[in-house]
């Protein structure tokens, strides 16, 4: 596959995307309520998360239209995160995917809700009215609750924000972005790979793909914190520095760190390679984009 077709891929993939997503996040809600969640997570975004769940679903051959579901559960946990992450109490930051962050827009209060219902909303677009098989259900819905939760997101964030000014050791670095970032990524390309029949060999070689992959995007986006514009980025750059926030840019260096995305990247495909699936091309893809990445 060249990159042509890689493009027209993600392409085609995100108009399908974004129009269930549209379908799915409610205008109505009381009090403005939809439309700050329409605000926080329709309309921008690299989408990363929900190409995931779509090219590892392809990859097992396994049932589209539960992906689709998939992406956009996914793609609701990961928008909510934004906005709290964003919130004065947590980074503090008025910029999100190039527009005021949510609690600037419609305030605090409603910031949070907002959050709150877009989790539960994720869950929701799961669960019996969604059209996927009850077994599958269970399944992705248990994927989803463990990434986000104290063990996952939620966690992940609470040492991050525990561990502002401290110089933290690289094992601990690693477990808190692994966490805060990592681990929604590594769900996303396991929850495409539950929506088929994947075997043992196929299911690890995934997970350490998801894993290798979560954690290469996260320190990514540590170096773009120092070296991007935040024109480019979409939100404000330099962020880490100013907060006193352990990064791999703190810690490894500049340098060290470009290597380990580098590594991780190499580890990624490596796992594709030992999956003994036949075409992951989109998957190896998505790891060159998370790396080579500008914003
Ligand atoms: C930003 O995620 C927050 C992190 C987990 C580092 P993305 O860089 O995927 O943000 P969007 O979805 O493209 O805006
Ligand atoms: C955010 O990490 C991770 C989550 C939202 C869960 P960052 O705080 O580094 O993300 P950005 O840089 O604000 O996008
Ligand atoms: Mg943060
Ligand atoms: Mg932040
Ligand atoms: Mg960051």
């Amino acid at each position: 596959m060249d990159a042509k077709d890689f493009d027209r891929w993600v392409d085609t993939s995100l108009t399908a995307f974004e129009a269930v997503l549209d379908s799915l996040v409610p205008a109505n809600a009381p009090a403005g309520l939809g439309e700050a969640m329409r605000y926080a997570v329709l309309g921008g975004g690299k989408r990363l998360r929900p190409l995931l769940v779509l090219a590892s679903c392809a990859a097992v051959g396994g049932d589209s239209f539960a992906a689709m579901r998939a992406a956009c559960a996914v793609e609701l946990i990961h928008a909510y995160s934004l906005v709290h992450d964003d919130m004065p109490c947590m980074d503090d930051d008025v910029m999100r995917r190039g527009k005021p962050t949510t609690h600037v827009q419609f305030g605090e209060a409603q910031a949070m809700l907002a959050g709150d219902a877009m989790q539960a909303l994720a869950f929701d677009v799961l669960t019996p009215d969604s059209g996927i098989a009850p077994a599958l259900q269970a399944r992705l819905c248990a994927l989803l609750a463990r990434s986000a939760g104290h063990d996952g997101m939620a966690g992940g964030q609470a040492i991050d924000l525990a561990s502002i000014g401290k110089p933290l050791d690289e094992c601990t670095l690693r477990d808190m972005h692994r966490r805060k970032t990592g681990v929604l990524l590594q769900a996303s390309v396991m929850m495409g790979a539950a929506c088929g029949p994947a075997s043992t060999q196929v299911t690890q070689a995934l997970s350490d793909y998801g894993a290798a992959l979560g954690l290469a995007f996260q320190v990514v986006d540590d170096i773009l914190d120092v070296t991007q514009e935040s024109h480019v980025l979409g939100k404000t750059a330099g962020k880490d520095q100013d907060a006193n926030k352990p990064t791999y840019v703190s810690v490894l260096g500049l340098k060290e760190a470009r290597a380990l995305a580098q590594k991780l990247r190499a580890e990624a495909k490596a796992a594709l390679a030992a999956s003994g699936l036949t075409d992951v091309s989109h998957l190896s893809l998505l790891a060159d984009s998370v790396v080579e990445r500008d914003n």
